[in-house]
Parts: structure tokens; sequence; C-alpha cells
């Protein structure tokens, strides 16, 4: 397929199109990574994949192969700004015979180019360098790294073996050679250490200790951390020797969690009816799902996760809860706004509306004006400056 000579004139003409794209939006600002993305075939790292159905209701996926969209359909989609998604649930597809799939969860995936394009900028990259990728996924990423650097400065890990080994042919297939090392990427990979760079492809609860280990001091981390409730967002670090600190970036980037921090499957214990004391609220549950609030929200009860439904028929409560120290709240309307029940060693709501407020009486800034610190004893989120209010990561 790749050496089908009109289709290799159609991808490098798309090629081209994507890097005029991703250059006119701001995301690539380098002629170094332009040739990366003008030369590194997506096509060959995503040969089938899944994008999301238009239909309403439930969330579906629908193949999209040569096969099923047409080849020059299917070229064209591969080489638009879009992530697609190649694995759901930590299971093989099979592309023998492919269906549309709902009620899942993406596993791995080829990253939005854009977003690629900005973290590969934001690394800050020199000849010479070496970098550790986390999450190597189809390759794609990996392979500009290849192309920008040399496969020699790269080493990439990937936690699904079978993922990394289709990432392992289709780099071989472009003529690159990685070190790919299959594993935790939380461990990092000692033998490949010291690192200037390290840039992480799927989400972390914390920053793994083993990565400021193993970045030399001056070194870039560049990760998103991601809650069990939502993303908070792209942050860079920059790497001091046994510690590392920087800024969350101005939008919240969302990854896919790293596989062994997922929640849990069960939530929690429900609450029942009389358990807890009961207060007024005065923050009701929209606070969850809305941007800045929601942020702070992740940040104060970083364990806990929420569902809504009617109680006993009547109207429909929000149940927050922490399964790791059996703590809940329980948001339900009444006629003059909201009451909050709360149980459990932790106030989760009264944590909650501390962290609003705090972030209301700085003027609700936006992501950027948060940073993170880690230490080899605790890791914080702040706000303004290292001194300003903090929210430790969970441990
Ligand atoms: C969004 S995909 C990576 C996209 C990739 N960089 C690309 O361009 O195709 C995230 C990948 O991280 C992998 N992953 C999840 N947890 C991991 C971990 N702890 N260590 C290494 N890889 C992990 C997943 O299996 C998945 O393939």
């Amino acid at each position: 397929m790749a050496s089908d000579p009109d289709l290799e004139t159609a991808a490098v003409s798309l090629r081209r199109q994507l890097a005029d794209h991703l250059e006119k939006g701001g995301w690539l600002r380098s002629p170094e990574w332009r040739a990366a993305v003008e030369n590194v075939p997506r096509h060959v790292f995503i040969p089938r994949f899944y994008r999301e159905s238009d239909a309403p209701g439930v969330t579906t996926w629908e193949p999209v192969t040569p096969a099923t969209a047409g080849h020059a359909e299917w070229l064209r989609l591969v080489y638009t700004d879009e992530t697609w998604m190649t694995q759901f649930d930590g299971r093989d597809i099979d592309w023998t015979d492919p269906h549309p799939v709902s009620n899942t969860t993406p596993t791995s995936s080829s990253t939005l180019p854009s977003l690629v394009a900005r973290m590969l900028e934001d690394l800050d990259v020199h000849e010479g360098m070496t970098v550790l990728e986390i999450g190597t996924g189809t390759g794609y990423s990996t392979a500009l790294m290849c192309h920008r650097l040399g496969s020699e400065s790269v080493t990439s890990i990937e936690t699904d073996e079978k993922v990394a080994r289709r990432a392992h042919e289709a780099l071989a297939q472009c003529g690159y050679a990685p070190h790919l090392v299959v594993g935790d990427g939380r461990v990092g990979h000692p033998d490949g250490a010291p690192y200037d760079r390290l840039i992480a492809t799927c989400g972390f609860r914390t920053i793994p200790p083993a990565w400021l280990q193993q970045v030399l001091p001056g070194g870039i981390i560049l990760t998103t951390l991601r809650g069990w409730m939502r993303s908070l967002g792209l942050v860079k670090l920059i790497v001091t020797g046994g510690s590392a600190s920087g800024w969350f970036s101005e939008d919240d980037p969302s990854f896919m969690i790293a596989r062994q921090q997922d929640a849990p499957e069960s939530l929690g214990m429900i609450p029942g009816p009389d358990d807890g004391t009961t207060r007024k609220a005065t923050y009701g549950p929209g606070v969850l799902t809305s941007s800045g609030p929601g942020f702070m929200a992740q940040l104060a009860v970083p364990d806990a996760r929420f569902f809504s439904m009617p109680v006993d028929g009547g109207p429909v409560s929000t149940f927050v809860l922490d399964g790791v120290t059996d703590s809940f709240a329980v948001l339900a309307p009444t006629d003059s706004g909201w009451q909050v029940r709360q149980g459990g060693p932790r106030r989760l709501w009264d944590a909650v509306e501390t962290a609003v407020a705090t972030w209301e009486e700085y003027g609700s800034p936006g992501s950027a004006a948060f940073g993170v610190t880690v230490s080899r004893d605790a890791q914080v989120v702040w706000l303004g400056n290292p001194n300003g209010p903090q929210w430790p990561l969970p441990s």
C-alpha cells in the first residue's frame, strides 16, 4: 500500500496542506518541525482507525479503512487535524470484519496533529538532545521526533505490547529505529537516562518521581495532568535536580489517562438517605462541569467522582463520591438554591467550595495562572506563584 506511487504523490500534497494548516494555526512554528510533518507518512501509522460517528444518541465509533471509506477519502481523513482512535478498552480490533462500537473507552490513538506539533515545539529541542516519550501509541509522534533528532536520540515507552509492536513495524517501514520499550512509563527507562526532554502523550495524576531522576537538570518535562473527573491540562516543568516546577498552559488539552491510573470501576458506597449532615450549599453541582470551577473541584477533591440521578422519584441529586476515603456529598435542589449532605472523613463539598471561592477571590483566572512544583516529598498545584494557595496532587 505504502509503495503505491499515486498514493504517495497524493500523500505528499496532503502533508503539505496539513503543515500549512498547522503553521497558520500557530502550532507549527519552526522549519525543522515543519519538515518532519511534511516527511513523516501518517498513513503508515494509521492504516485503519475509528472515528466518532455523527449519529445522535450514545457515542458510537465507526471504522475507517481504505475498504470502508474508499482509498482517497481514507487518505484525506488521515491527513486532517483530527485524533483517530486505534484501540478501545485495551482490546485489539478485529480488522477482518470491523464494526461500529459504542459504550467503550478509547485506549490508544494517533493524537490530534495540532496538539502533537504544539507540544513538540514547546519541548524546545536542539540538535544532539535526547528525548524520552511516554505513550508510543501508533508511533507517529515518535517518528516526527526521529526525523527531527535522529532515531538514536529517541526512546519511547508504550504499556501495551501489541500497540508497541505495531508502532515498531510502522517505524521500521519508514526507516526509523528509535529505542522502543514496552512497560509502564511511570518508571521511565533508566538504562537510557539521562534525557534532555521528556514528553508524555497520556495523562498522569501526578508526576512520576522516576522522571525527576532521569531528566537532566535544566531539562523539560512536558505532560498532561489529569484527574478522574477531568483533565487539568498541559504542564511544562523545568527540572532542577530532584525537583521540578513550571506552569500550566492556557488551554487544557486532554489525553487519555495512563492505564495504571484509571479510576477504579466502583464509584464507592452510595450513602443511605439519613447519612451525613446537611447544610445550605453556596455553589450547586454546576461548578463540577464548568471550566474554571471544575478545574478547582478536581484539585480540591482529587479522588472523587460524581453522577446525577433522581432520588425516590423526586428531583435529580448529584452524588460526589470519594471511594478512597469513603466520603460523600449529595447535592439536592431546594426552593431557595441547593443543599448539601456530607459524610465520611473528608467534607468534600466544603473543600470544593473553599477552592472555588479562592479562585473567585483571585479574579477567576484561567489555567495559565496555575503552576506545579514537584519535589521528592510533595507535589502541589499552586495559584499565582509557588507560595500562593496550594492544592496537593493525589499521593
Ligand atoms: C494518545 S496515545 C499516544 C499517541 C501517540 N503519541 C501517537 O502519536 O500516536 C496514548 C498511549 O499511551 C499508552 N499508555 C497508557 N498508559 C501508559 C503508561 N503508563 N506507559 C506507557 N504508555 C502508556 C496507551 O496505551 C496509548 O497507546
